[in-house]
């Protein structure tokens, strides 16, 4: 991707189905000064390399920063982001964080409270933070569940490690697993379910500040979400790059190409094609550093949605809005919330991330379950049932056939 892009890379901060302990120590910056692969993946071993492949990565990571410190505008950047770390040092240490650093803002840390903050009109500034958990109601696989999980079930790809379906370097040697599960979670398939429904009323609400996805299946766009509304934090299936020249394909060429079971190849040059979604150990999208940088400390409700908070830089940013902004969680598991043993054993680096079970917690709130469900007990609560049944298609036929 083009150089222009911030160098964060993608990267998972814990293996899969263990506790984020990672996305709970990450600095408040949102991990914008991480300038490489491990810096970002704040912990992650990439297992297809040795430990002397991984210490020479680190090096080259140092070369990488000291020819960043060469720009003026960086430097500021890394005081502003170096001073964010401090501060969030400094307010957690001294109050031993917990989430009792902010101004209470909810009169009760509850559904209920949150919903009744919401109705109060001080909230107006939603962010939403998903993941593949709004969409496995559509038929589309999340990646982590035990069992049902993507990563749970690639045996026949035989790749080396789960996560190389979607790492660029082993994409370089061999594309054909990708391109076959591509064929099969081929976007265009799939109806945007209950959850990008309730996230496009709050949008309707005029509530909605930016919603962030992780997911590629682009169903906030076909929900009728704005394109500027939306960030693709892991990119898209619209376009598609030649990894060679970047020479840019449709979608529609790409799809051809993928259903005739051919691997992708640029015209120009024959290189392999492929869709602009963030492969891991790739650039994230200019967009997600150039918004994440003005929207988030503006937020005043975090809503997050369906997601392990595993996946960095993604998982941090639940950590940049600011300290008294209620932060709601629907997920069938918590997430996000670190792991009190190693909290414990870390000091300062536990308090960051979700409060949920601290004394301390004055703004995190837990909506366990599904999240179908907990939109529509939000809707529910906060009287907007009619009006978030008439948007989801599915129920406004059935109450329109109830009606003749
Ligand atoms: P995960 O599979 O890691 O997490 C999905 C979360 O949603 C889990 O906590 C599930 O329990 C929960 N969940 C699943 N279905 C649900 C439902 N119907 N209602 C409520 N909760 C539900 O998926 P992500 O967090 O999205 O990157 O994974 C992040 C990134 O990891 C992905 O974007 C992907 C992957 O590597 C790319 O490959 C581009
Ligand atoms: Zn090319």
């Amino acid at each position: 991707m083009a150089d222009s892009q911030a160098a964060v890379k993608q990267g998972e901060t814990a293996a899969p189905n263990k506790a984020p302990e990672a996305a709970t120590s990450a600095p408040a910056d949102g991990g914008t000064k991480c300038k490489n692969l491990e810096g970002a993946m704040g912990g992650m071993r990439d297992p297809s390399k040795t430990k002397e492949q991984e210490e020479s990565d680190e090096e080259e990571c140092d070369e990488n920063e000291l020819e960043d410190d060469d720009d003026d505008d960086d430097d500021d950047d890394d005081e502003e982001g170096f001073m964010g770390m401090l501060q969030n040092f400094l307010r957690t240490k001294l109050d031993l964080g917990g989430g009792g650093e902010g101004e209470k803002v909810l009169d009760e840390v509850s559904v209920e409270g949150v919903v009744k903050y919401i109705k109060s009109g001080k909230c107006k500034n939603i962010i939403t933070m998903a993941g593949a958990g709004i969409s496995t109601s559509a038929g589309i696989p999340d990646f982590r569940s035990p069992g049902t999980g993507l990563y749970c079930n690639l045996e026949k790809y035989n790749l080396p490690f789960p996560e190389a379906i979607f790492d660029i370097e082993f994409f370089k040697v061999n594309p054909k697993p990708f391109f076959v599960l591509a064929k099969d979670l081929y976007p265009g398939a799939f109806n945007p379910t209950p959850s990008h429904w309730f996230i496009r009323l709050l949008h309707e609400k005029g509530l909605l500040l930016r919603h962030y996805t992780q997911n590629i299946d682009t169903l906030e766009h076909v929900a009728g979400l704005p394109a500027e509304k939306v960030v693709e934090a892991h990119g898209t299936f619209r376009t598609s790059h030649c990894i060679g020249c970047q020479k840019e394909y449709t979608q529609d060429w790409l799809k051809e190409e993928i259903f005739k079971d051919l691997i992708p190849k640029c015209e120009e040059c024959n290189n392999l094609v492929k869709p602009d979604i963030v492969f891991f150990r790739e650039d994230l999208p200019a967009k997600f550093f150039e918004l994440t940088q003005s929207d988030f400390p503006k937020c005043d409700l975090l809503l997050i949605l369906g997601t392990s908070l595993t996946v960095q830089p993604f998982a941090m940013l639940i950590n940049n809005v600011p300290p008294s902004c209620p932060r709601l969680l629907i997920n069938r598991e918590k997430a996000g919330s670190g792991d009190p043993m190693m909290g414990l054993l870390h000091g300062m680096l536990s308090s960051s991330g979700l409060a949920l079970d601290s004394p301390r917690n004055i703004r995190d709130v837990a909506l366990l379950g599904d999240c179908d469900q907990g939109c529509a007990k939000l809707a529910d609560l906060l009287g907007w049932k009619d009006e978030y049944e008439k948007l989801i298609p599915c129920k406004a036929e059935k109450g329109e056939k109830a009606e003749e």
